[in-house]
């Protein structure tokens, strides 16, 4: 190669560089130490000093114009590169979603977030407790005797069984929140207790050996049993509808005197279908169990029964959510059968 074609062959080689590893090769084949354009440069120190001045103004003119080549082409490729990344990293945002699987709050959890929400209504807090709970707060506490039936091992899930001091179980209610609760708050006390509760119960229609409940207490100066039916009367027309009556009917619990269960007129047929799935013909069935609570449980937790009374209720969750929704097998809510599920999407 000699110098008269120098520019010519640098804007070939140029043009046929690809990218710019390609063409960083070019450059220094043109200009680096080995080039014709440095071979010319050193011998320029050799010609007599009169050729010099025209032979180096020649010499820079070629330098300037393959550098001139090399950079333009330099220029070209930095853009395609930067297309080339731009069109590689494309998201195309108009494609669709992925739509598979989305979940939902099982119909459990609606019921028990939908129960607590009227009672936060009313000024309540929301608590919950342990599964695993001690004999003390699970009975004793509740005014309910080591010689009670329910402490047999036969009715109860006991994860360490015998000395009722330090007996550890599967709650059976959420009622043992009760005694925590007063426990550690002072009174006036309004709290609902959402949560699992375990009992030693074979399976049908209408129970499991683990199902919810919604514990409610409140406790207060001046408090009567007519506050209590007020409130149960409130909760039934805003999660049943608002011509449900209510009804209270006597009934015993160890820890509430008088204890009574509420009972709801039946929204499903009024009392007109004797073969009524939800109240079997009567107009009336039963959602709680409830009471005015014990003194001694007042006692027991360090509060003052001569100043204080108050109420209890608890419900059973799948119970409700059942009657509300024409659920008629209690399975149906752990079978995660997603034809039954998807019905109560929230
Ligand atoms: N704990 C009782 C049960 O599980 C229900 C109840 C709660 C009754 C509060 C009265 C007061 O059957």
């Amino acid at each position: 190669m000699d110098l008269d074609s120098v520019i010519e062959t640098a804007a070939t080689k140029a043009a046929s560089a690809q990218d710019l590893a390609a063409l960083d090769l070019v450059d220094s084949e043109m200009l680096g130490r080995q080039s014709v354009i440095a071979e010319a440069r050193r011998q320029l120190g050799k010609m007599a000093p009169v050729d010099r001045p025209m032979a180096g103004a020649r010499l820079n003119e070629i330098t300037a114009a393959v550098t001139a080549v090399l950079k333009s082409r330099r220029t070209e490729l930095e853009h395609l590169e930067a297309d080339r990344l731009l069109s590689d990293d494309r998201v195309d945002v108009t494609l669709e979603a992925w739509k598979g699987g989305q979940g939902t709050e099982h119909l459990i959890g609606q019921t028990i977030q939908e129960i607590c929400d009227i009672f936060v209504g009313l000024g309540y807090r929301v608590a919950e407790g342990p599964e695993a709970e001690l004999g003390w707060y699970n009975f004793d506490a509740l005014n309910t005797p080591p010689t009670h039936p329910a402490r047999l091992e036969s009715d109860t899930l006991y994860l360490d069984y015998g000395d009722p001091a330090d007996e550890i179980l599967l709650r059976t209610h959420t009622s043992p929140m009760q005694a925590r609760y007063m426990e550690t708050h002072d009174p006036p006390v309004y709290v609902v207790v959402p949560g699992k509760v375990y009992r030693n119960e074979a399976t049908d229609a209408s129970h499991l050996p683990v199902f919810h409940q919604i514990e409610g207490l409140a406790v207060d100066e001046g408090i009567t049993m007519s506050d209590l039916k007020g409130t149960l009367a409130h909760f039934a027309r805003e999660y049943l509808g608002p011509r449900t009556k209510v009804q209270l009917r006597p009934d015993f619990f160890p820890f509430t005197e008088p204890s009574a269960q509420l009972l709801v007129s039946c929204f499903n047929c009024d009392g007109e279908d004797p073969g009524c799935r939800v109240c079997g013909g009567s107009g009336w069935f039963e959602v709680l169990g409830c009471g005015m609570v014990d003194p001694n449980v007042l006692t027991a937790v360090g509060y003052d029964p001569g100043r204080l009374t108050g109420f209890a209720f608890g419900m059973g969750v799948e119970r409700l959510a059942m009657v509300r929704h024409g659920i008629t097998h209690i399975r149906h809510f752990v079978e995660n059968d997603l034809r039954v599920l998807e019905q109560f999407r929230a």
